[in-house]
């Protein structure tokens, strides 16, 4: 009898085992996450790596932050405290979370913040009222002249106040344009 044949059936039999652990190991989000915080652990592909991220558009991104990617459970801007007291025009009292995009490029001093980096700032009035939420959100390509941010306002009534390229928030935020437009934490 040919010796070949049990050969290739062993062969066989080992790809049949190999395969599900390589299809495993191949998928990003199942990966073991090399180098993450103690403080991510179990929460793999959360603030852009792996994941879709939103269009340049208000209510994408409104969306994204409230539903696909919850603000609410990111790490704190580093240096930053719950309710901070803000200046104006903001004002009030603050909370400041950053995706792991953005909390990456502030430990790496990445000297400016990467493609999907998301910064929410949640505004309150000084006895806790929900006053308004701002988000910078990096979208390479959006607008180049102005560190690609995509500037988004949005009351507590989830209304948007503003989108897009907003001279305002752009004007006033270039004051750290050596810092890619951040205020609150140093990139370099
Ligand atoms: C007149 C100046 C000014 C304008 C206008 C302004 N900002 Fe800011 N922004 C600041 C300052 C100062 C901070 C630092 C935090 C604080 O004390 O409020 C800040 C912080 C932020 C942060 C936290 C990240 C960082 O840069 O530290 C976000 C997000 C933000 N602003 C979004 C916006 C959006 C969206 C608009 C427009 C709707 C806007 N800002 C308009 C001055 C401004």
């Amino acid at each position: 009898m040919n010796r070949t044949f049990p050969r290739l059936l062993l062969l066989a039999g080992l790809c049949a085992l190999l395969l599900p652990a390589w299809l495993i190991a191949a998928e990003p989000g199942m990966m073991p996450a090399k180098g993450m915080m103690p403080a991510n652990k179990g929460m793999m592909s959360t603030g852009g790596m792996g994941m879709m991220m939103p269009a340049a558009d208000g209510q994408a991104l409104m969306d994204y932050i409230n539903k696909t990617d919850p603000y609410t459970k990111w790490d704190l801007m580093p240096g930053t405290a719950k309710m901070r007291v803000g200046k104006e025009p903001h004002g009030g009292l603050q909370n400041v979370y950053v995706n792991k995009l953005a909390l990456k490029a502030i430990k790496d001093k990445a000297g400016a913040m990467p493609d999907g980096a998301i910064i929410v700032k949640e505004v309150f009035s000084t006895d806790k009222k929900p006053m308004a939420v701002n988000v910078m959100y990096k979208k390479k390509g959006f607008n180049p002249e102005a560190g690609d941010y995509f500037w988004l306002k949005y009351g507590p009534d989830m209304k948007i106040a503003v989108q897009g390229k907003f001279d305002p928030c752009i004007k006033c935020h270039a004051t750290a344009k050596a810092n890619d437009y951040v205020v609150l934490a140093p990139l370099k």
